[in-house]
């Protein structure tokens, strides 16, 4: 493979002027967030749509990059590093997520990997608040009531909600944002307990959270149940068929972590039949595919992916994406 040749966004095969690294950016993104890399005397090469872009292209495109800043739903596999070929020395992602990468490759290739963490903790934890509080309060039924013409007046009977002080919430997986979702529910009354791999004694304590090594427990016991373990091959699942029939009826699942945390078909069919307070979902396990039945459903609250989209946010990920780039390359 000739990798002086690169490809620019319109397609054209040129040569790299000798020295010119090139970064390249699977998705438009605004001007100011790329200006650290252009300033840096970096040649910048974003693709020109905001859409998630098909292997092939990536591949095509990667060719010959120092750099790569992608997405989450963008594969950064075995094939797309070797495409891109000796030149590259970093990927970044423009999310804390890193499932979508393979990182091993990355590292038998000696390919340096940025993500975004601790900047979009609270904005994520802030997300996972406004769904449960959405779905607790019965939001959508009050919105669907005015907009529909149907609003009476005040009842003191209708629309009765669900109370979340003196409740539990059992979190799954107390990394960061886990924390930060725990730090809000003690705020708002509720006990907090929390399974993972080991115990987190510095982040639970200021909590007054505690330790459950058995996660079955911890979900029988469960008002509230928040996933915040990232997705590997081990956690695929982890809220199968079996482990919803162990939350209590009334309890309510909370996914701004990943779609196939949970076995979406199994969490349907649990609500579908009644058998769950609740879902409160920013994450899907095929996106941007939902499903239908979830749609239909008054206690169910979705979100197209957005934990982290707030304007501060979503400035700071690119900064950090930018900072990662421009350390890699000695810049
Ligand atoms: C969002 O899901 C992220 O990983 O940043």
């Amino acid at each position: 493979m000739d990798h002086g040749r690169v490809r620019r966004a319109d397609g054209a095969a040129v040569t790299d002027p000798p020295g010119r690294e090139r970064v390249f950016v699977t998705r438009s993104l605004p001007d100011a967030w790329l200006a650290p890399l252009r300033d840096a005397g970096l040649e910048v090469e974003a693709a020109a749509s905001d859409a998630a872009m098909p292997g092939p292209e990536l591949r095509a495109r990667a060719a010959g990059a120092s750099a790569l800043l992608v997405q989450l739903d963008d594969h950064v596999d075995a094939d797309v590093l070797d495409a891109a070929g000796p030149a590259l020395r970093v990927v970044a992602t423009f999310s804390v997520g890193t499932d979508h990468l393979d990182l091993e490759a990355c590292r038998a290739r000696g390919v340096a990997v940025v993500h975004t963490p601790d900047v979009l903790t609270d904005a994520t934890a802030d997300q996972a608040w406004a769904l449960l509080l959405a779905v607790a309060r019965r939001l959508r039924e009050g919105r669907a009531l005015i907009a529909g013409g149907d609003w009476d007046g005040w009842s003191p009977t209708r629309l009765l909600g669900t109370d979340l002080g003196g409740r539990t919430l059992a979190i799954v997986g107390l990394g960061r944002i886990g924390t930060a979702v725990a730090a809000r529910a003690r705020a708002f009354g509720m006990e907090v307990a929390y399974h993972g791999p080991r115990p987190h004694p510095e982040r639970a304590e200021p909590l007054a959270a505690r330790f459950e090594p058995d996660l079955d427990a911890l979900l029988e016991a469960a008002d509230v149940v928040s996933l915040h373990a990232p997705l590997t091959a081990a956690t695929h699942h982890l809220l199968d068929a079996r482990r919803l029939a162990l939350l209590p009826p009334h309890a309510i699942v909370v996914n701004v972590g990943r779609g196939a945390l949970v076995d979406e078909r199994a969490l349907v069919a649990a609500l579908t039949a009644g058998r769950l307070g609740g879902a409160a979902l920013d994450v899907f396990e095929d996106e941007p595919r939902v499903p239908a039945e979830l749609l239909g459903l008054a206690n169910v609250e979705v979100a197209p992916h957005q934990g982290s989209a707030t304007t501060g946010t979503r400035a700071a990920m690119a900064a950090l994406c930018t900072r990662g780039i421009l350390e890699a390359l000695g810049r």
